[in-house]
């Protein structure tokens, strides 16, 4: 398991270079971004979450109430945005945080799979939400920047005070 960056840690707000070559080395961090996410639980992590700057992210919407069913996004392009959804979105770097956040109800993302392999997915509802919320993360835009000021100001103040407090 890799350790996940919390809020405000400044790396999350680092943009992540793209993949020259999906290699065995990309592959194993790719492995260990699953675990990761299953072992917190969550539904999504990107590599900037790691502290890697790299244009990787895992998403599973369906685990745990499913069987597990793994998306693997490398150098995700989202191509197309249609419609208007709201979902109370959580994340893994803003613990205890839920906060409610509009965003396109259906996309297409072009991205490449764990062997190096394009392909298009077209992705609706939560998985469209967990996308956009991915690809955010990789351009280091967080849940936070999806808020209202006073919101920001009150999530803000309570991760820091949460950090100081170990
Ligand atoms: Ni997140």
């Amino acid at each position: 398991m890799l350790d996940i960056l919390t809020y405000p840690d400044e790396r999350l707000r680092q943009r992540a270079e793209p993949v020259v070559e999906v290699t065995d080395a990309i592959r194993h961090l790719v492995d260990e971004m699953a675990a990761t996410m299953y072992g917190a639980p969550g539904i999504g992590l990107a590599a900037n979450q790691v502290g890697v700057l790299k244009r990787i992210a895992v998403i599973d919407v369906d685990y745990p109430d499913g069987e597990p069913n793994l998306l693997v996004l490398i150098n995700p392009e989202i191509t197309d945005r249609q419609g208007q959804i709201t979902w109370e979105e959580g994340c893994l770097s803003f613990p205890d945080v839920r906060e409610d956040v509009s965003r396109a109800d259906k996309v297409t993302v072009n991205a490449l799979d764990r062997n190096g392999k394009p392909f298009e997915l077209i992705a609706e509802g939560l998985l469209a939400v967990a996308i956009q919320h991915e690809l955010d993360h990789l351009d280091g835009v967080l849940l936070i920047d999806q808020v209202s000021f006073l919101k920001r100001q009150m999530i803000h103040r309570q991760l820091v005070k949460n950090k100081r407090a170990g």
